[in-house]
């Protein structure tokens, strides 16, 4: 009997996905390389073990893996991004058949998706990189799936992909055809750095409540929880009640107990990097990126803490409205993060022709995903609407929303910063809103700087756009001025 499908790399997140096709009905070839002394007899443990009595099959050659599979054939990559997936592409290239396709769900760079797909193609076979979301749960009942690459390949990938997705409320999977090249990777990327941003705010509105509300964290919990139940609504909130109810063997509260400094795996720098490649703001990503890193000094901080500010003391508040404030800026912040996010898609699909579809995109976060939220359907909408907003926040339910919470917003950041407790994500996104929505913002002295110092010349509000100007600013320079590209 040959399988439908074929997935290599059994961690944690393969297995899953495995057992997840293999419930649905299908038959999966698995394979995982051999590495003396570190990774030995996976397949072995894996098929007498978790896949025993299931239409898994086990194969320890990756030749005889490839041999087990239907035409044209499936193969599933769930190996660590970078080198690694070259490399098991270069062993699968002599053993396919034309038409094959080879699917990495890992969490690739999108340039390299752009990359493999090209060098697939070229040698007649089919390549699809796709975003997997939702951690080992996700991956075993139902994922946020984003693929991107040949086209031709999504018709017989989409039975598969689609049955292991998550399914939204609606019942729609959350797995849809995202476009060609690297697409599917640039999404699951910026999905990423959403939950970085998701994340940092979190964080914030637990360290507020913590310090200016000196809540315990049962109280912090019974907060979220509440929250949880309206407009913010999301797992990683419902996770976070539980994470600070959760007490460990000796009966104490874990994250007590767990060190302050953040690890990242890159898909948030990358967001960050490509966002500013193509010339996107994208700050309050970048504030939860830099924040992590800021973290993970450790020992800078407590020097920093004793040397610089050892007579701080943090002035708890009274305000009764102070919970109400953080909620509104919570979530005037998170909308921020979200316009954001889905500006620097839209970019990216102007920039590289992908044709994005955003409410599809947000449709498919709806479930599934680690940033799973009911607020991703109001998204949808707003990008379904019969006028596309060219904003997210000109959307009239966000403009309206934004306006309201302004005024327990600015208040919160003032409180905040008076007491001297950092809010970079809160205050980045306040700070975005109000740039946005200044029609006149002081880089008319920014320029007038940059022609002052190296002739880089200026526009006038006077005269047509795209004309530049360089003055004689001292009556000592001379004619020369450099060009006015923009990177
Ligand atoms: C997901 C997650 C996952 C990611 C981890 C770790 O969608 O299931 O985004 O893909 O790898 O969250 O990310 P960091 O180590 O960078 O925090």
């Amino acid at each position: 009997k040959k399988a439908d499908i074929g997935l290599i790399g059994l961690a944690v997140m393969g297995e899953n996905l495995v057992l997840n096709m293999e419930s649905k009905g299908f038959t999966v070839a698995v394979y995982n390389r051999t590495v003396p002394g570190i990774e030995e007899g996976v397949v072995e443990r894996f098929v007498n073990g978790r896949g025993k009595g299931k239409n898994i099959i086990g194969c320890t050659e990756i030749n005889d893996f490839v041999e087990h599979i239907k035409t044209p054939r499936k193969i599933m990559m769930m190996v660590r991004a970078g080198n690694a997936v070259d490399q098991l592409m270069e062993q699968l290239f002599p053993l396919l058949s034309p038409g094959d396709i080879i699917i990495d769900g890992g969490n690739s760079n999108y340039e390299d998706s752009n990359r493999r797909v090209i060098e697939t193609e070229k040698r007649g076979f089919r390549f699809i990189g796709t975003g997997v979301s939702g951690g080992e749960f996700g991956a075993l009942n139902g994922a946020s799936i984003m693929p991107g690459g040949s086209q031709p390949a999504w018709n017989d990938v989409k039975p598969i992909l689609q049955r292991i997705a998550a399914v939204a409320e609606d019942g729609t999977p959350c797995c849809d055809w995202v476009g060609p090249g690297g697409s599917g990777h640039f999404v699951k990327m910026i999905h990423n750095g959403i939950e970085y941003g998701d994340m940092q705010l979190i964080s914030e509105a637990y360290f507020l409540l913590k310090h200016l509300k000196k809540m315990d964290n049962e109280a912090i919990a019974t907060v979220f929880e509440h929250w949880n139940e309206g407009r913010l609504h999301s797992y990683l909130m419902e996770i976070s009640a539980q994470v600070l109810r959760h007490r460990d063997k000796d009966g104490d509260y874990l994250i007590d107990k767990i060190l302050d400094t953040a690890g990242q795996k890159g898909t948030g720098k990358w967001s960050v990097i490509n966002a500013m490649e193509l010339g996107m703001p994208l700050g309050l990503i970048a504030s939860a990126v830099f924040e992590r890193s800021l973290s993970s000094d450790k020992n800078l901080r407590v020097e920093a803490a004793k040397r610089l500010a050892k007579d701080r003391k943090i002035d708890t508040t009274t305000d009764l409205s102070l919970v109400d404030d953080i909620e509104q800026a919570l979530y005037a912040s998170k909308l921020v993060s979200y316009a954001q996010g889905f500006a620097v898609l839209q970019k990216a699909s102007d920039n590289f022709s992908w044709n994005l579809d955003l409410a599809s995109i947000a449709r498919m976060w709806r479930a599934g995903c680690i940033i799973r939220s009911a607020f991703l359907n109001d998204i949808s909408d707003a990008y379904q609407a019969s006028e596309k907003p060219k904003h997210l926040l000109f959307a009239p339910k966000f403009a309206a929303e934004t306006a309201q919470a302004l005024k327990g917003w600015k208040g919160l950041v003032i409180t905040a910063l008076q007491a001297e407790l950092p809010v970079p994500a809160l205050s980045s996104a306040l700070n975005y809103y109000l740039s946005l929505t200044t029609a006149n913002l002081p880089a008319n002295m920014i320029q007038a700087l940059r022609d002052f110092f190296g002739a880089h010349t200026f526009e006038r509000i006077d005269m047509p756009r795209g004309e530049f100007f360089h003055e004689d600013w001292t009556g000592k320079g001379g004619n020369t001025h450099s060009g006015s590209y923009n990177v």
